[in-house]
């Protein structure tokens, strides 16, 4: 099915939100004129999201099929989530993810309970991660939550009876994030969703960071490799003597995939396709910034096309200079993250059936 001229989403303004700074690939091209797959999607229908390895490469193509719709499509007018109420409960700090996830709601029209610190809740008093789920129960139709303690979502668990979003677990995973990762790699490169990618348009993924023991680059990681056939190689770049930890590196030599680790930048940066930075390592309970070694800026020696990525917030290991050029997938990457929230959200709760029809590509 064609779609009708779609008009542009009341939340996209028409010309590039970013200012001209940085790419902002046209969501348009990477959809073209497919279907999306409801019969994929609804297999998330009341499912919780609490990590990669529960999607296949043809879920999350879906996801991102219907992110770029969503992109491209007023649908506000249909509120989506009317009647629904979202739980926010963020026990550890965000800029991002928490007001993405609740943009994203308020635009579908849902609505929000939102705990922007665990501080205000009975977890100041002691009260059990688990007895606070038990209470979710009563309250809303959904749970986001991010917490320091990677056990956390088995915790919470234990009573939550609703479908929970993991928006972060200690030095766990962060799904959402590797969903708007990868949204923003293939707006970027569009063949990338094609089963048989021809060598020419194979890229080399470089990773700086320690996938081990940061969430978001472990989810990344985790799936990048359903998108084995459009990558050439992956190189990970660490200070870390083992930044990949058993499961991961198991993970990684069972793929096929060809793969480095170094600990220099320098050696690898000139050949990179896609460069997936991070600024913050978990160790332990703490945070430690990377080494200034592992910096980019406009003068470093990228490849002509090359684009970097970064979940963001960003310390000094990758300079403003660059936002102004054609390298900057990061804002993109984080702006297209509401659409591709707002597809999870409208799976999960099972709101297809509110979407304008004559504007969707919907197969049944
Ligand atoms: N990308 C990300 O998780 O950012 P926040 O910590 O600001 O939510």
């Amino acid at each position: 099915m064609v779609t009708e001229k779609l008009k542009p989403a009341s939340n996209r303004p028409d010309e590039n939100p970013l200012d001209s700074e940085g790419l902002y690939p046209d969501p348009e091209k990477f959809l073209g004129k497919d279907y999306i797959d409801l019969n994929i999607l609804k297999k998330l229908v009341g499912r919780s999201i609490l990590s990669v390895d529960q999607f296949d490469k043809k879920t999350v193509l879906e996801l991102c099929k219907f992110a770029a719709l969503l992109e491209t499509t007023e649908i506000a007018a249909s509120h989506p989530l009317d009647g629904k109420i979202i739980i926010t409960a963020f026990f550890e700090a965000s800029t991002r993810t928490r007001l993405c996830f609740e943009s994203a709601v308020l635009r579908l029209d849902g609505k929000i309970i939102s705990i922007p610190t665990g501080m205000v809740t009975g977890v100041a008093k002691g009260e059990s991660l688990s007895d606070i789920g038990e209470m979710f129960n009563a309250y809303g139709d959904l749970v986001v939550m991010r917490h320091t303690e990677t056990n956390a979502v088995d915790e919470i668990t234990k009573n939550l009876r609703l479908p929970l979003i993991n928006a972060g677990n200690g030095s766990g995973e962060h799904p959402t994030q590797a969903l708007a990762d990868w949204f923003a790699i293939l707006k970027w490169k569009p063949k990338l969703k094609e089963a048989q990618v021809k060598h020419k348009h194979k890229i080399h993924l470089g990773i700086l960071g320690t996938p081990g023991s940061m969430r978001a680059v472990n989810s990344f990681l985790r799936m990048s490799l359903l998108f084995k056939s459009g990558i050439r190689k992956i190189s990970i770049v660490s200070e870390m003597a083992d930044p990949l930890g058993p499961e991961l590196a198991q993970m990684l030599e069972q793929s096929g995939i060809s793969f480095s680790l170094s600990n220099d930048i320098n050696e690898v940066l000139s050949d990179l396709d896609v460069i997936y930075m991070n600024s913050i390592a978990f160790l332990g309970d703490s945070y430690k910034t990377l080494d200034s070694r592992y910096k980019l800026d406009r003068e470093s020696n990228l490849k002509k096309d090359a684009v970097v990525l970064h979940p963001l917030a960003r310390l000094d290991e990758l300079d403003p200079t660059l936002d102004g050029t054609h390298h900057n997938l990061y804002f993109t990457q984080a702006h297209g993250a509401v659409f591709v929230r707002q597809a999870l959200l409208i799976a999960v709760l099972n709101r297809f059936d509110r979407l304008p029809e004559k504007q969707i590509p919907l197969s049944n």
